[in-house]
């Protein structure tokens, strides 16, 4: 297999997957700027055994560099939250700093890392992500890149502004992209009955049905979790799956996980509708 199918002028069928690394498995999300480093380099070396026999693009959360400082300005509000303009740059400045200590774990297995910054291909309206280029996505594919992108702070045509979850932009790269899958890679085992860190005796569910059940969330997520929690990543995958695009939950804290799921293995909780 060619990195370069575009230089060889090859048609590419591999297949694309959509990694999105959750803020809860790539930092200590409770905290400030803190990242979890052996965590993002173990699963940089999962996702080196499996480049460039599959095209991925990764995706990562805010955790606690986007979170906090969205949070402080309430940026999630756009114009409304009167936000001085050094508070825009805070939170993209958080959201580089992340996307850099990632960007430089990938390189280090030797990784085609590509950073893309998500304000510069997307778009919102009414606080949704309306929006975003991914023939560009293409492009860096097409030159055997691992693009990596991230929930970000996205101008919007109606609120000036608005904080886009990596969920959503997931969901929209694996749509425009035709991904035949995408990987959630949080800090829990999959979707449980109840939240697992609030009930230890929460059981997992194993093929979790998104439009037959509704999900107890009893830990609602902390003023600092400006996207909201697990519920809108449900939410958020439901054109996937009607797509047919496969949705599966993994515990990136658990080394093996990611690369269970990379194998098409019955890991984590297996989302459908
Ligand atoms: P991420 O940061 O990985 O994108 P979220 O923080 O949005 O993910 O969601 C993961 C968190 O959701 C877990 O840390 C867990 O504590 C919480 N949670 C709440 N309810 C549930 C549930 N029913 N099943 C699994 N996790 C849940
Ligand atoms: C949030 O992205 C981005 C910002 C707060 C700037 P996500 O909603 O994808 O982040 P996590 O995965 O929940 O941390």
């Amino acid at each position: 297999m060619r990195w370069n199918q575009r230089k060889e002028g090859l048609s590419d069928s591999r297949p694309l997957v959509i990694i999105k690394l959750g803020g809860s498995a790539i930092t200590i999300k409770d905290s400030y700027f803190a990242l979890r480093k052996e965590v993002i380099s173990g699963i940089s070396d999962e996702i080196r055994d499996f480049f460039p026999e599959r095209r991925m693009i990764i995706v990562h959360g805010g955790g606690s560099f986007g979170h906090p400082v969205a949070a402080l300005y309430s940026l999630q509000n756009g114009k409304d939250s009167n936000a001085p303009s050094m508070a825009l740059s805070d939170v993209e400045d958080a959201m580089m700093r992340l996307n850099r200590s990632i960007i430089e774990a990938l390189r280090a297995v030797k990784l085609p890392a590509f950073p893309v910054q998500t304000a510069a291909v997307s778009r919102a309206k009414e606080g949704r992500l309306e929006a975003v280029n991914s023939a560009f996505f293409s492009e860096l594919l097409s030159w055997g890149l691992l693009p990596v992108c991230y929930g970000s702070l996205v101008f919007d045509n109606t609120m000036g502004y608005s904080i886009v979850s990596g969920d959503n932009i997931s969901v929209a790269l694996a749509l425009k992209l035709k991904a035949s899958s995408i990987i959630f890679v949080s800090d829990v085992d999959g979707i449980y009955d109840s939240d697992p860190k609030v009930h230890p005796g929460a059981k997992l569910i194993r093929v979790y049905h998104a439009l037959g059940s509704s999900l107890k969330e009893d830990r609602v997520p902390s003023g600092k979790d400006v996207t909201g929690g697990i519920a809108n990543k449900i939410r958020s995958v439901v054109p996937a799956l009607s797509a047919g695009i496969e949705v599966r939950i993994v515990n990136g804290l658990k080394r093996g996980q990611l690369s269970s799921a990379l194998k098409g293995e019955d890991v984590g909780t297996k989302v459908v509708i």
